[in-house]
């Protein structure tokens, strides 16, 4: 299976800015075997819809309402669609910071989003506080039970399990590949526990946080994981492309 790659651009590129990148980088794409996903903001999905059209490269929103409809300033999973999404991100620890989003608010966006046909990029991960009181993977299970509860382990096809410590996001600080493996397996372990082994098995874990260039090797060969998701890096193409060429 060929590794997915995701970039999460974030608050980042204009729709401009966008176009500008993806003519750079499809010129240049081609012929790679990377499952690849762009995050890109709201306002840059009609563009990236029209500039990726039958290309093998998926669309993500960043954020997705828990409701169908009804709030100022909210976006609906039939909106992300219409504007091309087939992914969303869900749980990252930014929205979770800093808009107090819970497990539980978190849940109901997932199933939201597979309601409306989108797949789910679901961000984990522990603390520093977490890390330094050795509760890494005690933090990591209540977000995963708590965001898959009461979904039905056929859904499971449909999600992406992305572990990002939050203090390596955006910080230049990467766990030990060791610490990652472990991470991987916990994560196995608890959707093993809760839906059944082959659902441990199979579902789709990358790994996210200070990923660039240099210490992509790192990440690239870890057992148990199918793939990263790239913040900061993603934003500039041609780094972009050289972590997409090392993992493929
Ligand atoms: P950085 O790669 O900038 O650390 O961001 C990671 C991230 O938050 C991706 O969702």
């Amino acid at each position: 299976m060929s590794k997915i790659v995701i970039a999460n651009f974030k608050m980042n590129k204009t729709e401009q800015e966008t176009k500008d990148y993806l003519i750079n980088f499809l010129s240049r794409y081609e012929g790679y075997k990377a499952n690849l996903i762009l995050a890109v903001p709201f306002t840059s999905l009609p563009i990236a819809k029209f500039m990726l059209h039958g290309r093998d490269i998926s669309i993500a929103g960043q954020n997705i309402c828990e409701d169908e409809k009804g709030y100022t300033g909210e976006i609906s999973g039939q909106m992300l669609v219409d504007a091309g999404a087939s992914y969303v991100i869900v749980g990252h620890s930014e929205r979770r910071v800093k808009f107090k989003e819970d497990n539980k608010v978190i849940n109901k966006k997932i199933k939201n989003g597979l309601k409306n046909g989108l797949s789910i990029i679901l961000c984990v991960g522990e603390s520093l506080a977490d890390k330094n009181t050795m509760k890494t993977l005690v933090s990591l299970k209540s977000q995963i039970e708590e965001a898959l509860k009461g979904l039905y382990e056929n859904e499971l096809e449909n999600i992406v399990i992305a572990y990002e410590p939050v203090w390596a996001i955006g910080s230049g600080k990467t766990p030990s590949s060791k610490d990652v493996e472990m991470a991987v397996k916990s994560i196995r372990k608890v959707v093993s526990d809760d839906f059944s082994s082959k659902a441990g098995e199979q579902i789709r874990i990358v790994y996210g946080g200070s990923i660039n260039p240099k210490n992509i090797s790192k990440f690239s060969n870890i057992d148990g994981l199918n793939g990263i998701l790239v913040g900061t890096a993603s934003l500039d193409g041609n780094i972009f492309m050289q972590i997409i060429n090392s993992m493929t």
